[in-house]
C-alpha cells in the first residue's frame, strides 16, 4: 500500500532537520513505508557492524526489533543514544530464553559433570543477558549468516569432547551443526526449559554433542514440507530458497538455505525467467517480488505471514520518534546496563573477530 504522503513528508523533514545528526538502521523485514527511510538495510548481522560505522551520528534509530536495538547499543559508543520507534517491537524467539532458565540449564550440566565441555553459542535474536551470559562463560553470538563459523569455532575451544549449546533457535542450531558441520540427528538433544532437568536425563547430557534450546521461529515455523511438494509437482524448475529458522524437514527439501542478505543477494543474481519460492518473512518476499518483475517470486507458504514485531514499526511512530528528535526529546531510548553490556559484547566481538 502506499504510504500516506502527509506522513512521508514528515518523515522526510524530520530526517532533513536532523541530517547528520541521525542514522536510520533498517531490518529487511521491516514495512516498505519505513524501509524508504533507512540510510542502511541488512541483515542482522550486517547492521550489527553497520550500528558502529556512524560512530560521529548522535542518534541511531533502529527500525527493527528490540534484541537488535540491544546489539546496536552495546555495539556504539556511550553517548550514542539509541532509539527503537516502537517498544512493543520485540522477537518471541528471543523470549523463549530468559537467562534464570539458562542459568538453571547450566547448574545442572554442571550436575551431570559435563559442563566445564560445553560452549554456549546464542543467536543474535536473544536479549543482552543471554549473550552476557555467553561472553561470561566462553562463548560466542552468531547470526544466520555465520552460525557456521561461529559453531567450528565453538568446538575447537574445549578440544574433541567439547559440546555445544545453542540457544534459543533449535532450527538454527540443528540446521547448521547437521547440514553444515556433518553433526548427525542423533548427536542432538533438546532442552526443554519448562520441563525439570530439561526434560533429558544425565546420561542424554553426557552423550549429547549439541544441546539445543528449545525455542523456535512462529513465522518461520510455519513453512511446511507439503507446500514445497505440491510447488515443485506445479513447476518442476522452482527453486526453493528459505532462511535456517524453518524447521529441518523443510530445509532439507529447500534448494538454497541462508540469511535475508543471502536470499536478497540470491535472487538479484538469478537470471530472468527463473522461478522461485521464498520461505522468509513476508515484508521481504513482497518487496523482492515488486523489485524482480522478470522473474517468479512466490512465497512459500498459503496464507499470509508477516513478522508481527517487525511489522509494530510503522510510519507513525518513525515519525513520531523522529520529530521527537527534532524537539530535543529522545523517546523509547534502548540502554543496557554496563555489567550486562560488558560481557555481551565480549561475546559480541567473537563473533565479529571470525574469519569471513
Ligand atoms: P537475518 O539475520 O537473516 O536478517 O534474520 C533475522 C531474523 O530475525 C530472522 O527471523
Ligand atoms: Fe523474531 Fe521470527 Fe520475527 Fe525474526 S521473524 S524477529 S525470529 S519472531
Amino acid at each position: 500500500a502506499a504510504s500516506d504522503p502527509d506522513l512521508v513528508a514528515r518523515a522526510q523533514a524530520a530526517k532533513e532537520a536532523l541530517g547528520s545528526r541521525v542514522f536510520v538502521l533498517g531490518h529487511h523485514y521491516q514495512r516498505d513505508e519505513v524501509i524508504q527511510f533507512a540510510d542502511v538495510t541488512g541483515d542482522s548481522f550486517k547492521l550489527a557492524r553497520d550500528a558502529a560505522a556512524r560512530p560521529d551520528a548522535e542518534f541511531i534509530v533502529f527500525c527493527g526489533v528490540h534484541f537488535m536495538a540491544e546489539s546496536a547499543d552495546i555495539l556504539t559508543k556511550p553517548e550514542q543514544q539509541v532509539v527503537l520507534p516502537d517498544l512493543a517491537a520485540g522477537c518471541s524467539m528471543a523470549d523463549m530464553a530468559r537467562l534464570t532458565q539458562v542459568e538453571a540449564a547450566w547448574d545442572a550440566m554442571a550436575a551431570a559433570g559435563v559442563q566445564q565441555q560445553v560452549v554456549p553459542v546464542t543467536y543474535m535474536n536473544s536479549s543482552a543477558d543471554i549473550k552476557a551470559f555467553c561472553g561470561r562463560n566462553g562463548g560466542v553470538v552468531c547470526t544466520s549468516s555465520n552460525a557456521q563459523t561461529a559453531l567450528e569455532w565453538a568446538y575447537e575451544q574445549q578440544g574433541p569432547d567439547t559440546k555445544v549449546l545453542f540457544l534459543p533457535d533449535q532450527h538454527l542450531g540443528r540446521n547448521t551443526a547437521v547440514l553444515q558441520l556433518g553433526l548427525s540427528l542423533d548427536d542432538c538433544v533438546v532442552w526443554d526449559p519448562h520441563r525439570p532437568n530439561g526434560g533429558l536425563t544425565e546420561q542424554q547430557l553426557r552423550d549429547a554433542r549439541m544441546i539445543l534450546w528449545k525455542g523456535h521461529c512462529s513465522v518461520h515455523g510455519r513453512f511446511s514440507e507439503d507446500v514445497v511438494d505440491d510447488l515443485r509437482a506445479a513447476d518442476p524448475d522452482i527453486n526453493i530458497l528459505v532462511h535456517p529458522e524453518c524447521k529441518h524437514e523443510v530445509v532439507l527439501k529447500a534448494d538454497l538455505i541462508g540469511s535475508t542478505e543471502f536470499i536478497i543477494q540470491t535472487i538479484e543474481a538469478a537470471p530472468a525467467g527463473s522461478s522461485w519460492a521464498i520461505g522468509t518473512e513476508l515484508n521481504l518476499v513482497k518487496r523482492l517480488a515488486d523489485s524482480h518483475p522478470d522473474k517468479k517470486i512466490a512465497f512459500l507458504d498459503r496464507n499470509v505471514c508477516y513478522c508481527s514485531t517487525m511489522n509494530r514499526i510503522d510510519l507513525p511512530h518513525l515519525v513520531w520518534a523522529l520529530e521527537s528528535l527534532v524537539d530535543g526529546v529522545v523517546v523509547n531510548r534502548i540502554e543496557v546496563d554496563p555489567e550486562t553490556e560488558k560481557w555481551a559484547l565480549v561475546a559480541l566481538e567473537r563473533m565479529l573477530s571470525l574469519p569471513g
